[in-house]
């Protein structure tokens, strides 16, 4: 049986498009061919814009829809191409597209993830599923995380393990031997970073977390930032940028006399990812001894070097120890997404989501030959 899918995947940080060609008939899955197609500045920009803007104009939604699908379509004939592969060979593609609003907590919730799958199947020839988000909350769940089901088909053992995704929001799956799968955001993982960077002319990262390095940890204001109730929730819990964004961290810097340097605000915010992660095992984990990381917070140096002081009961490595790049985790995790969906069976894990039931995910947009 053909196993091989395409998974496409942009998250919170806005960075670009993780493309993977994998084969599933083994879990974690064989690797055919990846590839990150970075989004040029000037769309990344117009994206930030929109998913930020209280009032998003109509016609903008409408052409990024488009412009992001058909840079999607592009980076699924990038894959299969370095694969030296032709559609034919493809099951199908998993497409996340790129989230541009995330309002689980409102009544009714709402999401969306743009980057029209019809231009990606009618480009590639290949049936592609997307939009998995949304069934999940229209089912009364956060919509989010949704990785954790394929964290636990994926990686799960025999003692009891977590698996942290450090994107532009960090997410932690616990991996229970024979228990209820638990999964849920920690809260920022990158996107403060990054955006604290980028004010302050270090470009669209702190590359390494050299600059936090550099920097000291302001207690005062880590003391303001760990405050946020969302914190001390209890999951099912999912957040965005929505929520976590500069204004947020503008407003807790308020007042602060002397106020810190712009070196140590950011030591602050690599001290807030760690924290928040620490304190999300430590409720919800206890009991792990070993932490598989993936996301692009990984090869922050700094974060990693913070994260490991901060739970030295722990063993502490990345996906790959596991065969999974890590940067290609939640790539990956689509394109497994894909294939639950075309086998009918249900992606979502009402236990992480908070869903009323167990759904299949997403809208099946036909290929050439059909579904
Ligand atoms: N060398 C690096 N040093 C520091 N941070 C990095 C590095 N490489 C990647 N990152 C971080 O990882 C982010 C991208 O991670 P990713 O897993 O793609 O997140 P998302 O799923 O939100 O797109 C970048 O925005 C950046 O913050
Ligand atoms: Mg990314």
């Amino acid at each position: 049986m053909n196993e091989r899918y395409i998974g496409l995947m942009s998250g919170t940080s806005m960075d670009g498009i993780d493309g993977v060609l994998v084969d599933l008939s083994t879990l974690p899955g064989h690797v055919l061919a990846a590839c990150h197609a970075a989004y040029p500045p000037a769309l990344r920009e117009r994206l930030l814009v929109l998913a930020q803007a209280p009032r998003a104009p109509f016609s903008e939604l409408l052409s990024l829809d488009m412009e992001v699908g058909r840079h999607f379509a592009e980076t699924a004939a990038q894959v299969l191409e370095s694969a030296g592969l032709t559609a034919a060979a493809v099951r199908a593609i998993g497409s996340h597209g790129q989230t541009i609003r995330h309002l689980p907590g409102q009544s009714p919730g709402s999401t969306l993830q743009i980057g029209d799958p019809n231009i990606i199947a009618e480009r590639s020839g290949i049936t592609t599923v997307a939009d998995f988000r949304r069934r999940d909350m229209a089912a009364g769940g956060e919509g989010a995380p949704l990785v954790p089901a394929f964290h636990a088909a994926a990686f799960a053992g025999d003692a009891c393990r977590a698996v942290l995704n450090i994107g532009g929001i960090a997410n932690l799956t616990v991996l229970n031997p024979g228990g209820e799968v638990l999964g849920f955001d920690t809260g920022p993982g990158n996107l403060l970073m990054d955006a604290w960077a980028q004010r302050h002319g270090h470009g669209p990262m702190d590359r390494d977390g050299a600059w936090a390095a550099g920097g000291r940890v302001d207690q005062r204001l880590l003391t303001r930032l760990m405050d946020d109730p969302y914190f001390r929730r209890p999951p099912p819990k999912s957040t965005g940028r929505e929520h976590f964004n500069l204004p947020w961290l503008e407003k807790r810097l308020q007042g602060l006399d002397p106020p810190p340097p712009a070196c140590d605000v950011q030591a602050t915010l690599c001290e807030l990812t760690a924290t928040s992660i620490r304190e999300a095992l430590h409720r919800h984990a206890a009991q792990a001894r070993e932490l598989l990381v993936c996301g692009g917070g990984v090869h922050n140096d700094h974060l990693m070097a913070r994260l490991r002081a901060l739970l030295p009961a722990q063993q502490i490595r990345s996906t790959a120890a596991l065969g999974l790049d890590p940067d290609l985790v939640e790539a990956v995790a689509f394109a497994w997404l894909a294939r639950e969906t075309l086998a009918g069976r249900a992606g979502n894990l009402p236990a992480v989501t908070g869903a009323r039931r167990a759904v299949v995910l997403g809208g099946i947009y036909p290929g050439r030959t059909g579904i």
